[in-house]
């Protein structure tokens, strides 16, 4: 065999992928559709690290036993979706420090007036105090930028609302590589074409979100019961022109929501799913389809979540193998990042 066949039949490397997720927060349909969803179905084709970025849920104040609680509880969760150990490093960000020490170092090649810019953090600081709000909530991107280049990571999969993020990491990473020389790949942000911003039941104007699962209504949470799920799209906001297609009419997001959630589920194109509707006789009948895909996607999970949450020892050995994979990598690269700072490394030869 010559040479260069030799070299063609090499496979090509994967690509790394990193995400997070915090635990804050039930995990609900919005997360599972717009990330997760995504990472399980991917995780074949790539080399994969799965965060759990517990020190970005402590940016707003929690009770440290609910804490401890979610933080596992998503663990579980991501498990029970099927993302599978021997495929992918599912961790909690506190067990591997390099995270919080790599924060550190980019917060200092990072102009404030970037993060002050950020639409997360106006958002927020619009609404709260600024003498309560935390040092850390402006901070946040940093981590998350941080949790990123540690990995060398090609691809960064998640919803809509953190594309700006993860394009401030691309602007750190180049700002770094210019000052320090070349040290970190530059990361593109993954967003799903269908699931990418799944709105909120109770009021489709605003996305589905964790902190406001709690509220009647708004969301379907991965692990409510069917009676539960079939509750809350009932109950689901549609408009008065009792048509089912999809729309980008403020006025019928509504309806536009449920279909699009109906469309990731099934993955079947628009005109299907408008198909679909074709003989239906009104939104009972559309809530019913919706309702049910639901329910036949999210009971599996839910029965190996139960199974995962009685065993956490078992969920704790996972998690402390993905926590070795992450060391590992993260581990080398916080120290080429000091050595490049002219930080002087323990035991460093002179
Ligand atoms: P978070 O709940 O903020 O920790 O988000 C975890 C992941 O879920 C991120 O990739 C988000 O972009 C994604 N996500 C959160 N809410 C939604 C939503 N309503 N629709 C689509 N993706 C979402
Ligand atoms: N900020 C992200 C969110 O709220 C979570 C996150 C933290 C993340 N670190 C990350 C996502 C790194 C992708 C990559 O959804």
């Amino acid at each position: 065999m010559n040479q260069s066949v030799a070299h063609e039949a090499k496979p090509k490397p994967r690509k790394r992928v990193l995400s997070g997720i915090q635990p804050s927060g039930d995990v609900q349909l919005g997360n599972y559709l717009g990330a997760i969803k995504g990472w399980v179905d991917r995780q074949d084709e790539k080399d994969n690290f799965f965060c759990i970025v517990d020190l970005h849920a402590i940016t707003v104040p929690q009770d440290p036993h609910e804490l401890r609680h979610q933080t596992r509880s998503l663990a579980a969760i991501l498990f029970a979706a099927g993302l599978d150990p021997a495929k992918s490093n599912v961790f909690i960000q506190s067990h591997v420090p390099p995270h919080a020490e790599a924060c550190w170092l980019l917060n200092c090649v990072t102009p404030i007036g970037w993060l002050e810019r950020m639409t997360q953090f106006k958002d927020k600081a619009r609404n709260e105090n600024r003498e309560r709000m935390s040092t850390g909530l402006l901070d946040y991107p940093v981590l998350m930028a941080g949790d990123i280049l540690l990995y060398s990571a090609d691809e960064v999969p998640v919803g809509e609302d953190q594309k700006q993020h993860v394009e401030l990491a691309r602007d750190i990473a180049e700002r770094f590589n210019r000052l320090f020389g070349d040290t970190f790949v530059v990361p593109e942000p993954v967003i799903p074409e269908a699931g990418a911003r799944v709105m909120g039941l109770d009021d489709p104007s605003r996305k589905m979100s964790k902190s406001f699962a709690d509220i009647r209504g708004h969301a379907v949470r991965l692990i409510d019961e069917p009676k539960e799920i079939e509750r809350t799209i009932n109950r689901a906001v549609t408009d008065s022109y009792n048509e089912i297609r999809f729309s980008d009419d403020p006025e019928r997001s509504g309806v536009n929501n449920l279909l699009g959630i109906y469309k990731v589920i099934t993955g079947k194109t628009a005109e299907e799913v408008e198909n679909d509707f074709a003989s239906a006789r009104g939104y009972g009948d559309l809530k019913r389809s919706v309702g049910e895909v639901i329910i036949s996607e999210l009971a599996p999970i839910r029965a190996r979540y139960a199974r995962l949450m009685d065993d956490i020892a078992e969920l704790d050995r996972l998690l402390s193998l993905g926590a070795a994979q992450a060391i590992a990598v993260s581990g080398p690269k916080v120290d080429e990042m000091k050595e490049r700072i002219g930080l002087v490394l323990q035991g460093d030869e002179l």
